[in-house]
């Protein structure tokens, strides 16, 4: 049997009992293959780390490391999610940290999108290894491989995970990937079954660059700080207008010039915000919604008195192709 096709007979888990029978399954399977072991796992606070994190919690318990690194490209509060829900309420060992100033200062004066992936991708995987050679005894690594990450293992844009690990690293572990024959509808399920915040099952996706690339061009702490705000403004205004779930991915993106703009008589010069909202099934194409146009006012007055040196608001009217859903 090829251990990377998924196979006819398995159900599609598509409600809480099939969710828990998945669950029990995969915890006396966990256990069989770790036994006494020590697993590592990189949380990011995404749907599945998340799940594997508390599948693997409920396996083996203490035994599990989760490191969470803030790469200082977080939306508000994520990092602050994920040490409530998983140190707090879940108990686990979790290793937190903070290498904003790491990232932002490696990422500089680079403009060029790929180039900032790259940048970030790699030093993730620096800040996790140099973690990782700290611990000792942990011979198991966790992954949130998903079904689709198998299925399309090449995509248009350089996608980062911690599968480029070092060699000497990588070579110590074996891998741990509870979830890599399912589809994101079913690790939701999962997820759900196992307890998590629906705010955090249900997130919308993000890119493992996170905000790094909805700050065009060269990344800058004040222009990072503004896009930080209008997006917590965007996903609060759509919770209110009960659009949550209901629009597929919704974001803000701030670029890298300048518009005017008066105040008091006196003009200014600050920053657009776009907000970027699209509907897809597997986000090879996109369509824009029609969204209402007293939410698109609401987010726009309060970006425009909320958020420090934003003085314009646009909505991006862009399907894909021919534009993608990210700016860079
Ligand atoms: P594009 O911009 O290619 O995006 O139309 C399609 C979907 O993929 C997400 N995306 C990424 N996810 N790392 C990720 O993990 C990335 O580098 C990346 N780039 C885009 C994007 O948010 C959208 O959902």
């Amino acid at each position: 049997m090829d251990p990377n096709v998924r196979p006819e007979t398995m159900n599609r888990i598509t409600n809480r009992e099939l969710a828990d029978a998945f669950i029990e399954e995969k915890v006396s399977e966990l256990r069989a293959q770790i036994g006494g072991g020590k697993v590592l796992l990189a949380l990011s606070g995404g749907v599945d780390s998340s799940v594997v994190a508390a599948l693997l919690i409920r396996a083996v318990g203490d035994r599990l490391t989760c490191i969470h690194v803030n790469h200082g490209l977080m939306r508000k509060g994520e990092s602050e999610q994920v040490i409530d829900v998983f140190k707090r309420q879940l108990g686990a060992n979790l290793i937190f940290i903070d290498a904003t100033d790491r990232f932002l200062d490696k990422l500089e004066g680079v403009s060029e999108p790929e180039q900032k992936r790259k940048i970030i991708g790699a030093e993730f995987i620096d800040v996790f290894a140099e973690e990782a050679r700290k611990l000792e005894g942990v011979s198991f690594l966790g992954q949130g491989t998903i079904y689709p990450d198998i299925l399309e293992s090449k995509g248009v844009k350089a996608h980062h995970n911690v599968g480029g690990l070092p060699e000497d690293i990588a070579a110590r572990f074996e891998l741990v990937e509870p979830v890599r024959l399912l589809f994101k509808d079913e690790v939701r399920q999962v997820g759900l079954a196992l307890g998590l915040p629906s705010s955090m099952v249900f997130r919308q996706p993000f890119p493992g660059p996170g905000l790094g690339v909805r700050c065009l061009g060269a990344i800058t702490r004040d222009r990072l700080a503004a896009l930080r705000e209008a997006d917590a403004i965007v996903r609060e205004e759509f919770a209110n207008a009960g659009m949550e779930g209901k629009v597929w991915q919704y974001f803000a993106i701030v670029p890298d010039f300048r518009s005017t703009g008066v105040e008091n008589g006196k003009r200014r010069f600050d920053w657009p915000v776009i907000l970027r909202a699209v509907n897809t099934v597997d986000a090879m194409t996109a369509t824009v919604p029609e969204l209402d146009w007293a939410l698109l006012k609401k987010i726009t007055d309060r970006i425009l008195t909320e958020v420090k040196g934003v003085c314009r608001v646009l909505y991006d009217l862009s399907p894909k192709p021919i534009a993608t859903i990210e700016w860079e």
